[in-house]
């Protein structure tokens, strides 16, 4: 392939990613921004692949197609709920290959002298640096999300000085490595990595579980800064364009999961955030005290056929039970029945961005009826009946209540001021951020313990029964 095609190929590609991005913002054109990426990517390999600079296709081959085998398999096998460790070690993966790529154009002999030589060493220097703080910051984040190692921040004495300190050496070693031929810098670009690899070990596991979803995005982020790196290495166009696009989306995405948490980005990255709380292993034990009431599924179903206003709020314990089907078979039969029946998500629901989204668009639950907190947040004190299935900390007042909880000023969905609220969960355990949480023994909250799909299930089950049997039947067989 000449160069001029691939050049051209290089651009199409990049203006499929953009597509592609732009797809994805949105729920109705989700899966076209997925076809886009998808024909992106496939463009850019097959370009690579065949261009002049490309001549060991054995050991091309032996690389890509079990990469090719073993990703498929990995990402068919992946439950929603492990999405972002996925994630997280594919980052990892990122960074790892920045670091090899950086060190080996390091021990390429190069025919650049001058200022274009200086700007290459920067290039490599940059780039290893940041792909070393992403291949151990994205396992640690790996470890934690998978619970290999504990959700709780690590905060040592002095640590923001410790990777002030590990930033000064970096820079030290940099000037040793710029100042010398290479490969005579290789022993401070080394060194300078292993100082990279232990802060971002360090700068992750000060991170608290609640700000995990914020450091997936980070890393995101940094994985794609690093491949940008990576492509002024190469001198790949492409790869300068994709790591751009990657760094930049994550960046944005990083802040506006700040927002939606109300946290600034600089404390999150600093971390320490939930050392009380700890993330999912701390008790709930502490503060909140009452007495909860509990509801029968029949109960329930009494109060959702009077109801004018029905607002469901999904969180990560209806997708733990996979309830999406029934539920979004209620939300038929009531809509059916002439009840206005719609979805309130919040942006950091379940464990990663768009998890309800995605789980009630595969159950096929109107797109329109599906709103984002800011959209829906106002309408809770006219609404007569909330379903609150398996969310927690998003619809947690304290928040809001307590100035003194871990999560206060996180905006949450404001539930309980519905004239009924119903939360389905199998306990009072605290959710993810392990914050108490209020709502469970507020006057008008009832709680319909039990796993989610059971339960919803057991609603169905009793709307089904209550409604004309012709009407009935294909509801349920659907269901199932
Ligand atoms: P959480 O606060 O995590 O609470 C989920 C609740 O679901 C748990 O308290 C659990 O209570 C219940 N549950 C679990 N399995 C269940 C089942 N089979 N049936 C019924 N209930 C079940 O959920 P949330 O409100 O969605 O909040 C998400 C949290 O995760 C936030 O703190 C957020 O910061 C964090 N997070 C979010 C992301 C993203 S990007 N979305 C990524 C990582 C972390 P029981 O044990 O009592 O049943």
């Amino acid at each position: 392939m000449t160069n001029s095609l691939v050049t051209v190929a290089y651009i199409a590609a990049s203006a499929l990613f953009i597509l592609s991005l732009g797809g994805l913002s949105n729920q109705e054109s989700a899966r076209r921004g997925n076809l886009f990426g998808i024909l992106g990517m496939v463009l850019a390999l097959l370009a690579t692949a065949f261009s002049t600079q490309v001549t060991g296709y054995t050991t091309l081959i032996s690389m890509v197609v079990p990469g090719v085998i073993i990703g498929a398999i990995v990402a068919a096998r992946v439950a929603m709920t492990s999405m972002p460790e996925l994630v997280a070690i594919l980052h990892s993966f990122v960074g790892l290959a920045a670091v090899l790529v950086g060190v080996a154009n390091y021990l390429q002999p190069t025919t650049l002298v001058g200022a274009e030589e200086t700007i290459h060493q920067l290039e490599i220097y940059i780039g290893v640096f940041i792909g070393a703080v992403t291949f151990t910051g994205s396992i640690v984040a790996f470890g934690k999300l998978r619970a290999l190692i504990s959700s709780k921040p690590l905060t040592l004495p002095g640590r923001h000085l410790l990777n002030l300190g590990m930033l000064a050496a970096t820079v030290w070693f940099g000037i040793s490595f710029m100042g010398v031929e290479a490969p005579a810098g290789l022993m401070p670009l080394l060194i300078m990595t292993a100082i990279a690899s232990v802060l971002g070990i360090h700068l992750v596991a000060a991170i608290g579980g609640a700000d995990m979803p914020v450091v997936i995005s980070m890393l995101n982020s940094y994985s794609g800064w690093a491949a940008a790196a990576a492509g002024f290495m190469l001198s790949n166009d492409l790869l300068i364009i994709t790591g751009a696009l990657v760094g930049s989306s994550g960046a944005i995405l990083s802040f506006i999961m700040c927002r939606a948490m109300n946290r600034s980005f600089i404390s999150v990255i600093l971390g320490g955030f939930g050392a009380n709380s700890g993330g999912s292993a701390a008790s709930s034990s502490d503060g909140v005290v009452g007495e909860a009431t509990s509801i029968t599924a029949e109960e329930t179903v009494d109060l959702l056929e009077t109801a004018k206003q029905v607002i469901i709020v999904p969180g990560y314990g209806m997708a733990v039970a996979q309830a999406q089907h029934s539920v979004a078979r209620i939300t038929e039969m009531l809509r059916d029945r002439g009840t206005a029946v719609r979805f309130g998500i919040h942006p950091v629901a379940g464990r990663l961005p768009g998890h309800m989204n995605v789980l009630l668009a595969e159950a096929n639950v109107p797109y329109d009826i599906v709103l984002e907190m800011e959209e829906i947040n106002d309408d809770f004190p006219e609404t007569d009946v909330v379903l609150v299935i398996g969310a927690n900390d998003t619809v947690n007042p304290s928040a809001i209540e307590d100035p003194n909880s871990p999560i206060a000023g996180m905006p949450v969905l404001e539930v309980w001021k519905a004239k009924h609220a119903i939360v389905m969960k199998r306990s009072l355990a605290s959710g993810y951020a392990g914050v108490d949480n209020p709502l469970f023994y507020k006057e008008n909250t009832q709680m319909l313990f039990g796993d989610a799909r059971t339960n919803v299930d057991a609603i169905l089950a009793k709307l089904v029964e209550s409604t004309e049997p012709t009407k009935a039947e294909p509801a349920l067989a659907t269901a199932r």
